[in-house]
């Protein structure tokens, strides 16, 4: 039974239109860190692919980069297993087993590794009878699985929706391992695919979905190429209503791994991946090779501006604002009134393209008003001076590139006289 406080705090939330979140105190900001599938998928054959099959050494020398090479300090902290981690088989007591010969430490040392670099450790199951990739589900044993998980003391869970039998049978399995994890007493993300394999067949109830996860995959997995990109963008475009509404602290819609330092993006294709996963409030999970990345694609992985602003403690996602023939211009609303803005050149002809951006339109007005710093946080770091509502600012974007500003309001300046700057204390 809710307590008075509880119910009070529920109608606060349904006047000012809130959603309550998966009460586990977790994921406040879009979680970060590093998951296998899009780089590794399902190399089990560790005799022909020693270095890149699915293994403790794997995660163990992941984990190694992570906190020697800066990532743990930009807040990249989960390292995760995605799918082809287990034995075919339970063991005598029904519990999931890792893989004997590629896990021969087991998870919950695995576990105690990843730990002691200051890291977590995330891992993957499956709703139905079979994962993805033909491994055993969880289906009639979601507590025993949280225990198990509980017991190696992982602390994400990402839950696959393959298999999933009928729609209510998805429904209940979602709702019925996130109870589990929680009755298991330890902290553990809760990452969902329940909207993914119910939008075929049904309209998503965001509301009910953000009170069992803490975020969830809305469409088919990434991949490494400009197209799967486009497409992310273009489907979160275009449902972006529902979407911006449900995202907060606690619960955030996931379009997919970062797969920048891969093979597929161009350098201008990486940038607009990092600037809009930021402005998307995006968990950062990367998928890419970190023994073997370049210091360029690092960089940008890195770059604490961006982070900064995926991360922002408001918690609120961006959006699309305008779209013409060659550009699309998004915004992010910022903590301390501050705004994210992307500029991305769609095409994919010719040469960098100038775009004349109007500060009025940013923050239906008020991004600039009366006056605002501006900083170019990508490509490359500039400041780009002091604005006022009425400036236009004109930025050049290369094709399938973005130019990602930062926007914070000046509320201490005004405009004197003959265009004359000066402090408000100059009046006094
Ligand atoms: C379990 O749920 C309760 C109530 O919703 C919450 O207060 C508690 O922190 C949760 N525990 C964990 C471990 O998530
Ligand atoms: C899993 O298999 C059992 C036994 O065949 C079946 O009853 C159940 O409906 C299956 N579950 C799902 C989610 O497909
Ligand atoms: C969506 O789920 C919420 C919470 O479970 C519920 O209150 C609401 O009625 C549902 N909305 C629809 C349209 O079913």
């Amino acid at each position: 039974m809710a307590g008075a406080a509880e119910v009070a705090a529920a109608a606060l939330l349904a006047v000012l239109g809130l959603t309550a979140a998966l009460d586990n105190g977790l994921a406040r900001t879009p979680p970060m860190g590093w998951l296998h599938w899009e780089r590794f998928l399902c190399q089990t054959d560790c005799e022909r692919e020693p270095r890149d099959c699915i293994s403790e050494q794997l995660f163990m020398q992941m984990a190694d980069r992570m906190a020697s090479e800066g990532w743990k300090d930009v807040g990249y902290r989960f390292l995760c297993i995605d799918d082809c981690w287990m034995a075919p088989t339970r063991d005598k007591q029904g519990r999931l087993q890792p893989d004997p010969k590629r896990f021969p430490s087991g998870i919950k040392k695995l576990a105690d590794y990843v730990h002691s670099k200051g890291l977590k450790l995330g891992i993957y199951a499956d709703i139905g009878n079979r994962t993805c990739a033909g491994f055993p589900g969880s289906y009639g044993h979601y507590e025993q699985d949280a225990e198990t998980f509980a017991s190696w003391e992982v602390d994400l869970l990402k839950f696959d929706g393959c298999d999933f039998g009928t729609l209510e049978e998805m429904a209940e399995g979602y709702k019925k391992m996130s109870s589990a994890l929680n009755k298991t007493g330890r902290s553990i993300v809760y990452s969902c695919e329940w909207p993914l394999y119910q939008r075929p067949f049904q309209k998503v109830n965001y509301t009910e979905i953000k009170q069992y996860c803490n975020y969830w995959r809305n469409y088919a997995d990434i991949s490494d190429a400009w197209s799967s990109i486009k497409y992310i963008l273009d489907w979160t475009s275009s449902n972006q209503d529902v979407l911006i509404d449900i995202a907060g602290p606690g619960g955030w819609n996931d379009p997919d791994m970062l797969v920048i330092g891969n093979f597929g993006l161009s350098w201008d294709q990486q940038i607009t991946q990092m600037a809009f996963w930021a402005i998307m409030a995006a968990p950062l999970m990367m998928s890419n090779d970190l023994r073997q990345i370049s210091s360029k694609a690092k960089g940008l992985l890195q770059n604490k501006e961006v982070i900064a602003i995926n991360q922002d403690p408001l918690g609120k996602q961006g959006y699309r604002i305008t779209k013409d023939n060659t550009f699309e211009l998004w915004e992010r609303p910022l903590s301390e009134g501050a705004f994210a803005v992307a500029v991305l050149n769609r095409k994919e002809m010719g040469g960098p393209q100038a775009y004349v951006l109007a500060t009025m339109i940013i923050g239906d007005g008020l991004a600039c008003n009366p006056s605002c710093l501006i900083q170019q946080i990508l490509p490359t770091r500039r400041d780009l001076g002091l604005h006022n509502w009425v400036s236009f600012l004109k930025l050049v974007v290369n094709p399938t590139g973005t130019v990602l500003l930062k926007i914070v309001v000046n509320k201490n300046l005004l405009f004197i006289g003959n265009g004359r700057l000066g402090y408000s204390k100059d009046l006094l």
